[in-house]
């Protein structure tokens, strides 16, 4: 089911069955390096299960993110559960053939517009790690504000912590 759509771009509900394209995701740790390593099919199959709940209990969730113009599966945004004073941590995660197009700040952007219509949504959160510039920019472009760091327990250091009212 379709819940935003952009110029290029289309954001549907995860389901079970994407778990193939999931693993294009999830399980390449070249995409995963910076967001706690790539997983196995077991794990991401539990991921999935995980998110396709939260959307029923929460009513939000990651999204699949797909080309309008081909249905290309080209990453996952959406929303993550909240941590350290957000209702909702921000997450995008692309096919690295598929950086450099501005597709995870057009996504991301409409995921703001998206949380602002949500009543559960007033504060949307972002960590990243250090190192990662190329995520960093996207917060950038999409107005979040730096607010110190925090703990990361997948990544067991520091990371620089954002958030936005929305
Ligand atoms: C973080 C990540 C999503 C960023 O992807 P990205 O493609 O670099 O980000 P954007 O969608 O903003 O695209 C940016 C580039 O596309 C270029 N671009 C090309 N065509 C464009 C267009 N039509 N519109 C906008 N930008 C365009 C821009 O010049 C921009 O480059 P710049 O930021 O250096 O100026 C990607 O690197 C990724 O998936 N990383 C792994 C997962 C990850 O680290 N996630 C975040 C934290 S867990």
């Amino acid at each position: 089911m379709t819940v935003m759509e952009t110029d290029r771009l289309i954001l549907r509900l995860l389901e079970l069955s994407d778990l193939d394209e999931m693993m294009l995701i999830w399980g390449d740790q070249e995409v995963m390096k910076y967001c706690g390593n790539a997983g196995t099919r077991e794990q991401e199959m539990k991921s999935l299960q995980y998110y396709i709940n939260m959307q029923k209990t929460k009513g939000f969730s990651p999204y699949v993110v797909m080309l309008k113009e081909s249905g290309e599966v080209v990453g996952v945004c959406g929303f993550n559960p909240p941590d350290h004073g957000c209702d909702s941590e921000l997450m995008y995660h692309f096919k690295k053939e598929h950086w450099g197009n501005g597709y995870a700040t057009e996504a991301a952007g409409a995921c703001v517009n998206y949380a602002a219509k949500l009543e559960s949504i007033n504060v949307l959160g972002a960590s990243i790690d250090p190192e990662n510039t190329s995520s960093e920019k996207v917060l950038n472009k999409l107005g979040f504000y730096s607010v110190g760091e925090k703990w990361c327990e997948q990544s067991g250091q520091n990371e620089p912590y954002f958030l936005k009212e929305i």
